[in-house]
């Protein structure tokens, strides 16, 4: 990352916690790790991409529903998913400082470092090896690898480092009073589990035909090694998937729809096309036969926003094992080739998985800009969010000109009819430039100035964030005017 766009990051992460988007956890005590709370401001921002996620979804999709499904799972819900068993990521301690790592994010920050210094020849070879090894499995290569790239180390020249461990990302506590070990629930590492085993109960009470699909947005919980990049990488974060349910044999085509569909909602959101890319997996998880990521140019790079997987019908075909309950459809559908009903089959799934928090991540770098305004008389400058409005958390702000005269009351007059559809934040602190900074600074697309002028003729002035123009328009245009820019 070079030093302006490291300073830039810097100043959208202080932004995020000055203007109420993002706090870090439990602050006064100094935090908790990889933790982090959504203020005033972030909250409605990650309730509208929700929104907006739901809609392009459930909504547009008469063959996809959507279900809320509680964190807590059978546990043998994460025996038969893999997750029990696989769900872990190779770690390693340094003995001198005591420090944890992940052995494969140790090994890339080299290969990132070969790249940054133009070694490619030793990034290609790193990577390589990397990847046999963790194809493989092998834990001891892996250390090795670590060990003569003398990576990360703290204190020059130390090879102090434990052996490579697998540790496993669950999250697990105790139900009920008796702490034993048949009482160990783990919270859920992926939302998905839940529309697995709920996905016989949906199909059948909402008579649902194959293809069709099941979405979900909720709370996903995962002990990573190490935290990263402010909340990129979360020991709690919020998941928005979506499971489609297809015949088997047409996992493929479904795949490759919903490939080109996710990349489509992604553009829809204006942002720059050329921050995105897809990334095939070539390692894939337990569950896949094949896997893209779409990808997003943060300041520090390239990261995964979404998955796509196609999951086969490991997970179905695991429950049925797992529960010892049928987990088949049945296809009434005539097979053109004989002449006979598709008949009994685990459905295969295609699966769409985007983390929400990344998603809040990627908006607010996207939006954010330190706009300079000097003029040849005066310097200034201005820190705006160009958010979508649909997404703005406020989508309009009204201030009367002045504490008296009655304006205060014509203002919350407009405002409280404004309310009942939007989210309106009324200010009558400060000068007016000043009160157009601070909701520039939080995204209002529009600010509302209620003058002398309104008591007489009912019109207002109304200042577009982006332009900074205004114009004098009547209050009754106003819900139209906002209307026609932050409806869905
Ligand atoms: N059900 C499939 C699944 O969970 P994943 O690739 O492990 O797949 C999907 O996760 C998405 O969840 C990722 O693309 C990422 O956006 C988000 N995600 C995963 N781990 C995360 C973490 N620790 N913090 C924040 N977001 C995370």
């Amino acid at each position: 990352m070079s030093k302006a766009t490291d300073e830039l990051f810097k100043n959208v992460i202080s932004h995020a916690k000055e203007y109420g988007f993002v706090f870090q956890s439990s602050e006064i005590y100094d935090g908790l790790s990889a933790v982090y709370d959504y203020g005033q401001n972030g909250s409605e921002l990650k309730n509208n991409l929700k929104t907006y996620w739901w809609k392009a979804m459930v909504q547009m999709h008469e063959n996809i529903v959507g279900i809320d499904a509680a964190i807590f799972m059978h546990p043998t819900t994460w025996k038969a998913s893999g997750h029990v068993d696989g769900f872990s990521d190779p770690m390693i301690d340094n003995k001198d400082s005591k420090k944890r790592y992940r052995a494969d994010q140790l090994l890339e920050d080299k290969i990132a470092k070969y790249e940054a210094d133009g070694k490619t020849d030793k990034a290609a070879a790193l990577q390589a090896a990397m990847d046999d090894a963790l194809k493989a499995e092998n834990l001891p290569r892996l250390k090795e690898l670590i060990v003569e790239q003398e990576i990360a180390c703290p204190v020059s020249g130390t090879r102090n480092w434990t052996d490579v461990r697998q540790f496993n990302l669950m999250f697990s506590t105790q139900m009920g009073a008796v702490a034993d070990d048949a009482d160990v629930v783990y919270l859920r590492p992926e939302t998905a589990q839940g529309i697995f085993v709920n996905y016989l109960n949906v199909q059948k009470s909402g008579r649902m035909k194959i293809p069709f699909g099941i979405a979900q947005i909720g709370k996903a919980f995962r002990n990573e090694v190490i935290a990263r990049q402010f909340i990129i990488r979360m020991r709690e974060f919020e998941q928005m998937e979506m499971q489609f349910f297809v015949r088997p044999g047409t996992q493929k085509e479904w795949f490759n729809q919903w490939k080109e569909e996710r990349l489509k909602w992604h553009l829809a959101l204006s942002i720059d096309p050329a921050k995105y890319r897809f990334h095939e997996h070539t390692k894939l998880a337990h569950y896949a036969d094949a896997a893209y990521d779409i990808e997003f140019e943060f300041p520090f790079g390239f990261k995964e926003v979404e998955g796509i997987h196609s999951r086969t019908d490991f997970d179905l075909s695991q429950h049925q094992k797992f529960s010892g309950k049928k987990m088949q459809y049945f296809d009434p559908e005539v097979n053109p080739e004989t002449n006979q009903p598709y008949g009994n089959y685990i459905p295969y799934v295609i699966e769409t998985s985007i983390g929400l928090d990344r998603l809040f991540l990627l908006t607010l770098v996207s939006a954010y800009e330190e706009e300079d305004l000097s003029t040849a008389e005066k310097q200034d400058s201005r820190t705006v969010l160009r958010l979508h409005p649909c997404l703005a958390p406020v989508k309009a702000a009204i201030f009367p000109l002045t504490k008296k005269d009655g304006l205060p009351e014509k203002a919350r007059e407009i405002m409280d009819k404004l309310k009942l559809d939007y989210n309106i934040q009324y200010e009558e602190k400060d000068a007016i430039g000043k009160r157009y900074r601070r909701q520039d600074a939080i995204g209002t697309p529009f600010c509302i100035t209620v003058d002398h002028q309104t008591l007489e003729d009912d019109t207002v002035t109304i200042r577009y964030r982006d332009t900074m123009s205004q114009e004098r328009v009547a209050a009754a245009d106003l819900e139209r005017i906002i209307g026609n820019l932050v409806s869905w």
